[in-house]
């Protein structure tokens, strides 16, 4: 049943139009989809819906999903048959599914999925209103277009984060990489950049509701570009996001080898309030592996790169994102991955087991012939590596005093802030007379391989 503006109402005849609905919200993957449920609930909100952090109160449950690795999906499947009892309990709620899942499986997850009223893809998001009624009258819908222009950049997303300090915000959409494992410029779209004055308004927006850090979203943040007359590029963004308060964090992310230029470097040595911080995936050690994964560039650019920014940005920190096991990689390359690895002396690293996604190059072109075993084990090898790695790269900041953006209490002491360096580092010290939102000095006493652990001064 719908009522005057087309909304579903009524369903278990326990609820009026005027109690507004109530959205609950799971997001799985990357900050670009944590940003994206923001949007999706700013659009939402427009049409009455307020987000709940509770899914039993729920009218709408929707979730976010990735699909970038076969375990990220599973867990997804795992989420649904929970929503799917809780819809036992309660027939009326609706559930839909958005991102990048929706956009790969498109009407088969409503086939696989009986819970599933609607499925909306990366790009349709404007469309969720007529989603929902549709789905309120029973009748299952789906849109999964992709555009090349679509950057919702006239919507103010609505902040779940919460702690009021730090922020997304997203600069581009979509890939025009064709790295060979990756399955996001199939999901995701077109590269396309949003207008500066957008973002601008945006960050001035969340600076006015006083956020101190923001962070910039690209798939590859070094290809944004507008024109307009002029073209703005990624540094003039940089530098011009940078200019909006000394007081105001700016980080961003990702970076691309074969695009970050020195530019870049010099834009954030010339602005303190830049963080010190660069996030360079760079999956493989080995040349010949990278060739096979499409990233065109090789390791000694990689290296070339790394040696930019320690000459540009003495105390930046560098992480990196690692694939273990892709196709053909031999004991040799894995020995290269890892010998790299040392060489940069990654501060940190997101690393992961090569996991064959449907329809991408190297599903179609190269078999997934790494055994399984072998793919855990070199895996654990670079785990191993890099949790050295990460205890050397804290504890050379101890003894040192480290401006900190306290964000949030610490989740495991009530009298403990929790918040990060230039670095990107966590840190934790106790709160004293300080509170969130606040730069803290913040003297380095201890550590572990993920956090550090100091005092105010
Ligand atoms: N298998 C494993 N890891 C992948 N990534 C992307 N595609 C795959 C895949 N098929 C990793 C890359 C990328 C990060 C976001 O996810 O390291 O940088
Ligand atoms: Fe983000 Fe990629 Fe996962 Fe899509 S597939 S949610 S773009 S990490």
């Amino acid at each position: 049943m719908t009522d005057s503006t087309g909304f579903r109402i009524d369903v278990n005849g326990v609820k009026s139009v005027s109690e507004g609905f109530r959205m609950y919200i799971e997001t799985f993957g990357c900050q670009m989809n944590v940003n994206d449920s923001e949007v999706v609930a700013s659009i939402l909100a427009r049409e009455g819906y307020a987000v709940t952090p509770h899914m039993e109160q729920a009218d709408l449950i929707l979730i976010n999903t990735c699909s970038v690795r076969e375990n990220a999906e599973q867990r997804v499947r795992g989420r649904l048959n929970v929503f799917r009892m809780e819809k036992k309990k309660r027939p009326g709620v609706l559930i839909g599914v958005m991102g990048c899942m929706a956009e790969r499986l498109k009407e088969q997850l409503l086939e696989e999925e009986k819970a599933v009223d609607l499925v909306v893809g990366p790009d349709a998001y404007r469309e969720l209103p007529q989603l929902v009624r549709n789905a309120g009258t029973g009748q299952k819908a789906v849109n999964v277009l992709l555009s090349r222009e679509e950057t919702y950049a006239d919507i103010s997303p609505v902040r779940m984060d919460r702690n009021g300090v730090s922020s997304f915000v997203s600069i581009m959409r979509g890939c025009n990489n064709r790295c060979t494992y990756c399955i996001v410029p199939y999901t995701r779209g077109v590269e396309r950049s949003r207008s500066p004055e957008t973002v601008l308004d945006e960050i001035g927006g969340l600076v006015a509701a006083g956020y101190k850090e923001v962070t910039l979203l690209g798939q590859n943040v070094d290809s944004y570009r507008w024109k307009n007359g002029n073209t703005v590029s990624f540094p003039r963004l940089l530098e011009t996001v940078a200019a909006i308060s000394p007081a105001l964090r700016v980080r961003f992310a990702t970076s691309h080898p074969k695009d970050m230029t020195e530019e870049v470097l010099h834009v954030m040595a010339a602005h303190p309030n830049i963080c010190k911080s660069i996030h360079l995936p760079v999956q493989s050690g080995s040349s010949r592996l990278l060739e096979r994964m499409r990233r065109r560039y090789t390791r000694e650019w990689y290296l070339s790169r790394i040696d930019a920014i320690r000459r540009i940005l003495p105390d930046c920190s560098i992480s990196t994102d690692i694939i273990a096991g892709f196709c053909t990689e031999t004991e040799a390359d894995h020995a290269e991955t890892l010998s790299l690895m040392r060489q940069v002396q990654f501060d940190y690293a997101f690393m992961f087991k090569y996991s064959e996604r449907p329809n991408t190059p190297a599903a179609g072109k190269m078999k997934d012939d790494v055994p399984e075993n072998v793919k855990s084990r070199r895996l654990q090898e670079i785990i191993n590596l890099q949790g050295e790695l990460s205890l050397e790269s804290k504890q050379r900041f101890i003894g040192k005093t480290t401006e900190i953006l306290a964000e949030s209490i610490s989740k495991k002491s009530p009298d403990q802030l929790s918040g990060r360096n230039s670095q990107n580092m966590v840190t934790v010290f106790p709160k004293q007379r300080h509170t969130t939102g606040e730069y803290v000095q913040v003297r380095i006493t201890g550590c572990t391989p993920a956090t550090l652990q100091g005092t105010a001064e």
